[in-house]
């Protein structure tokens, strides 16, 4: 039986080429849609979403942003309010906020496939740049930014290929076997 939710997280891949033809930001907008349902710690919802499709901030994202391949039409930033989690008394080491930008990113990466859009996860860039760039109110860090676009017909070959990678090689049961399953008992 075909799963289309497993069937999409089984085929979804990074884009790293992209065409020069824009998204409808009703797009843009279902793929936020989406990931404001996205799990976060404590139910908080302590990322923030800064969007675009501007062409000069997109130009000057990408300038800072080393890893930025693409050159997308759209993109997403994931920030975290930090000022708000600390009012909600998130130590300033927790974890769930960094956890809650990657559940964020998969979702809205998982959307995009969903509705025809390419989409790359980007995280290397100037933080302190990025957060000039689109006028970040204090507080709120940028951690993510998820660039959409129009896969282009070509791909690039991925960095490194893990297609010998199964989930048995990053799995550990324990006990080191499952339990068995209960004899069927004959009625
Ligand atoms: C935390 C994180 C950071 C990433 N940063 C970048 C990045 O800066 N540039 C980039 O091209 N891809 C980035 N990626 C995408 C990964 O390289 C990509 O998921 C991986 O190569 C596997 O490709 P696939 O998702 O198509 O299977 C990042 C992914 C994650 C989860």
């Amino acid at each position: 039986m075909t799963d289309p939710v497993l069937d999409a997280i089984r085929r979804r891949r990074v884009v790293r080429a992209m065409s020069d033809e824009p998204i409808p930001r009703e797009r843009v907008e279902r793929i936020l849609e989406a990931a404001r349902w996205a799990p976060t710690a404590g139910n908080r919802h302590l990322q923030r979403f800064v969007a675009t499709t501007h062409p000069g901030v997109l130009r000057v994202l990408r300038m800072v942003s080393p890893g930025m391949i693409q050159h997308p039409t759209a993109a997403i930033t994931i920030c975290v309010d930090r000022a708000l989690a600390q009012r909600y008394g998130f130590p300033s080491d927790a974890r769930g906020p960094s956890v809650d930008v990657g559940t964020a990113m998969a979702t809205m990466l998982l959307a995009a496939h969903a509705l025809d859009i390419g989409a790359g996860p980007v995280s290397s860039f100037s933080r302190a740049a990025v957060s000039v760039v689109l006028s970040l109110p204090e507080g709120w860090s940028p951690e993510m930014i998820v660039c959409l676009g129009r896969p282009a017909p070509t791909q690039l070959a991925p960095m490194v290929s893990t297609r010998h990678l199964g989930w048995r090689d990053l799995t550990r049961w324990v006990p080191d076997r499952p339990p068995e399953a209960p004899a069927q008992v004959e009625e």
